[in-house]
């Protein structure tokens, strides 16, 4: 028998499925609402920043767990927007974007054979994130349309060996945004049992309809237990830049940085001055983001309804889960793959979402970070769709 050459790890996960919806919608031509990545311009600041950081040489490698200049930005940032307290020496990694943050803490935290509870349906990265650093994932089931928790049911999942829950607020896919008192909620769980709390607060600034954002680490006894996980990717509209953080207690910190250095080194150089000098915008800045985003969720929204879909409304993020049940495909695979070959428009099938596929067989995930003339081209083509 010839022996195996990859790993048992590797073996246990697909293919990112968003990213594979990518490459198909370049196949075949198709609007991509797929994979979540702004199609207009990031803010020329930013730009004008990281060129300027080029052409002052700051293109060898950087501390490796973060430029100063960016890790003051995101201790002044945290304090003022979250409210956490943040010694930039010492509780800050800037990672290779929010995807490495994440994987760098587990790996940091978490012991083969551990549990870690992760809400679902969930960001896609969470399962191999676990795969990777050896923990068992264990998945509590947020029901649409409100995604609302059962405290009794979640309480159940929590054992001796739960070193974490991971949660992702405002929420990619649903669009969640966990409230204060949910969060107090699974705080108190976090202290019962002993455990962590990871929390991905990447979309923390695409708020709407008057949502608020929570920090997790704001709660009473929850600084020494959180690591607060975003970066640059969404608010900035860089998604290619690779800019991303973990804020935790230095302890934890310690840690996070270690792995994070035989991970990756750093993150680019040049970007992350950048990255501190966007930390700097005005305020308007990130009111803006919400206001722009509401339109083109509106947009999204009312032409998904327009063509039939049963669309969720969102909270916060940039995805629209919509129901298509009722369309009479096999399952959601099915009607994605369909989409993007004949009608010319990509979504993420709603099972890349689920442990089990069955779970999200009636479900696609759009996204909207585009412009105007995008979405309308996507839904004046799932206008024809039979
Ligand atoms: C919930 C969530 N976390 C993390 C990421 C990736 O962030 P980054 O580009 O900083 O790695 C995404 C991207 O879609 C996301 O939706």
């Amino acid at each position: 028998m010839a022996r195996t050459f990859t790993s048992a790890k590797a073996r246990c996960f697909t293919e990112s499925v968003i990213r594979e919806m990518t490459r198909l919608a370049n196949r075949h031509g198709a609007v991509n609402l797929a994979q979540g990545f702004p199609d207009f311009a990031a803010p020329a600041a930013i730009k004008a920043a990281a060129k300027a950081a080029i052409d002052a040489d700051r293109n060898q490698y950087a501390i490796t767990w973060g430029t100063k200049n960016l890790r003051d930005a995101i201790a002044r940032r945290a304090k003022a927007y979250n409210g956490i307290d943040v010694d930039p020496e010492t509780m800050v990694t800037v990672c290779c974007g929010a995807t490495e943050a994440m994987i760098a803490t587990m790996l940091a935290t978490v012991d083969p054979g551990e549990e870690v509870i992760i809400f679902e349906p969930f960001y896609e990265n969470y399962g191999p994130d676990c795969i990777l650093s050896g923990a068992q994932p264990v998945f509590y089931r947020l029901e649409p349309p409100d995604f609302a928790i059962d405290f009794d049911a979640l309480a159940k999942l929590f054992t001796p060996r739960t070193k974490a829950i991971v949660l992702n607020t405002p929420n990619n896919p649903t669009g969640k945004v966990f409230t204060r008192a949910e969060l107090q909620r699974i705080a108190a769980l976090c202290q019962e049992h002993d455990c962590l709390a990871i929390t991905d607060e990447i979309y923390e600034y695409i708020l709407y309809d008057g949502a608020q954002h929570v920090s997790m680490a704001t709660l009473p006894g929850m600084a020494e237990r959180t690591v607060t996980i975003s970066g640059h990717s969404k608010t900035f509209s860089v998604t290619g830049w690779r800019i991303g953080y973990a804020i935790a207690p230095p302890a934890i910190t310690a840690a996070i940085r270690k792995v994070h250095d035989f991970l990756t080194v750093g993150a680019p150089h040049p970007l992350q001055e950048a990255a501190a000098a966007a930390l700097e915008f005005p305020p308007q800045f990130f009111l803006d983001l919400g206001a722009s985003y509401t339109k083109r969720r509106d947009r999204l929204f009312e032409g998904l309804e327009r063509a039939n879909f049963k669309p969720v409304k969102p909270k916060g993020a940039y995805y629209i889960m919509a129901d298509i049940g009722h369309f009479g495909f096999r399952d959601d695979v099915a009607f994605a793959k369909h989409l993007v070959e004949s009608v010319g428009v990509a979504g993420v099938p709603g099972s890349s979402f689920f442990r089990d596929p069955e779970a999200g067989k009636r479900w696609i995930r759009f996204c909207f970070p585009k412009q105007d003339a995008t979405i309308d081209a996507a839904l004046e083509r799932l206008g024809n769709l039979q």
